[in-house]
């Protein structure tokens, strides 16, 4: 039976990369037999463009049959002045919501042919592997809130944060999962010591982590996390946290690697799951053909891997980036002297070439 794969190329540089990607899966659906079919659907300014709205009611519910979404990146100046409802990052909430994203997967891995663009030094980022799963729906994020009020005399504001028993077991469950086919490590991350939700997250991942007695479960305050992550990110194969603590962890360990271009990320849903680069749509550099792709291919890898449980495919495709970057191809961001240089076609070919 043919899988589904919907693509949302969305703005900028979307659909040049978004393009690279679909022709490394079509190229591993072909080795692996993995009957593949695509259909692409408009969303964010170009889907305003078109329809009047960034996120088109037939290209959310196209995602919501879909078996897997891959996703480019919207946004850019020439929808500035949009009415704010209606803005193009409005169609990156509205699948979140859609699909009910609930676990944000963002891997950190530094390639070893790319150790020296890190800000920190080669000896410490070297063997860097980390996935990181960040609780999406639940949270500070989506508690009770009030913008304003005057309380004692005084105005304040305040977020509610608020967790329950299953929305921790079930991005532990995820986290423990994911480590088994990793190694087996799983690092939780809270303010134990401080919040009263965290150890609420304490005491349930603790009973999950009894279901999975080959994982190895550590608990790391999440101020302690933020400094081991600059010292020593090699120690860390899985950390799970809540929304708040992920969003800040991501972003400190997606600068390890000093390459915005490389970065995948996966949001698991209830049903249909996401697949997207962490970066933006690029406008700067949009239509000259440049951008760097790897971000949106090891994000189809993440695709094969956690959508369609074909594991050898995406290690293939993941093997067949390294070995481009082995062979020296570098795209503009990362192009240094005595290099490969490489545009979004060359790059795409270089890795295609070593499947
Ligand atoms: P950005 O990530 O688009 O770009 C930041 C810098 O990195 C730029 O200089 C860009 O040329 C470079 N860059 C990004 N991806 C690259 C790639 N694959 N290859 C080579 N260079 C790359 O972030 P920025 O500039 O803050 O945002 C641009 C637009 O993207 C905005 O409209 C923003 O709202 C939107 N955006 C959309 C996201 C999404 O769709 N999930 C996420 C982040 C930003
Ligand atoms: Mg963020």
């Amino acid at each position: 039976m043919s899988r589904k794969i919907v693509v949302i190329p969305g703005d900028g540089i979307g659909s040049e990369i978004t393009d690279s990607a679909v022709a490394v899966l079509k190229k591993v659906s072909e080795k692996y037999n993995l009957d593949l079919e695509f259909e692409t659907h408009p969303a964010g300014g170009t889907a305003y463009d078109l329809c009047g709205t960034p996120l088109p009611d037939e290209t959310l519910n196209a995602a919501k049959a879909a078996d897997a979404v891959l996703f480019g990146a919207v946004g850019g100046p020439k929808w500035d002045n949009v009415d704010p409802a209606l803005r193009p990052e409005k169609a990156v909430l509205g699948l979140r919501k859609g699909l009910g994203l609930y676990a944000n997967l963002r891997p950190v891995k530094v390639a070893d042919a790319l150790v020296e663009y890190s800000p920190l030094k080669e000896d410490i980022v070297k063997g860097t592997d980390i996935l990181i799963v960040r609780e999406l729906i639940g949270g500070i994020y989506f508690g009770d809130k009030c913008e304003s009020e005057i309380h004692n005399g005084a105005e304040r504001a305040w977020d509610l944060e608020n967790y329950s028993v299953p929305e921790v077991e079930r991005i532990v469950k995820f986290a423990m999962e994911a480590a088994k086919k990793r190694r087996n490590k799983v690092t939780s991350v809270d303010k134990s010591n401080v919040l009263a939700t965290s150890r609420l997250w304490r005491r349930t991942t603790a009973k999950v982590a009894e279901n999975y007695p080959e994982v190895a479960l550590d608990n790391l305050y999440v101020d302690n996390c933020a400094m081991q992550l600059a010292i020593n990110p090699s120690q860390f194969d899985v950390i799970v946290t809540g929304n708040l603590f992920g969003d800040i962890l991501s972003d400190e360990a997606a600068v390890l690697s000093g390459s915005i271009g490389m970065l995948p990320s996966a949001s698991i849903g209830f049903s249909t799951s996401l697949y997207e680069p962490i970066h933006g749509s690029a406008p700067d550099i949009a239509g000259k053909g440049i951008a760097n792709p790897v971000a949106t291919i090891l994000s189809a890898a993440m695709l094969l891997r956690y959508s369609l449980n074909e594991d050898k495919a995406a290690d293939d495709i993941e093997q067949a980036v390294d070995k481009a970057l082995a062979q020296g191809y570098r795209t503009l961001d990362l192009y240094k002297e005595g290099f490969k240089k490489a545009d979004t076609k060359t790059m795409t070919e270089a890795i295609l070439n070593n499947i």
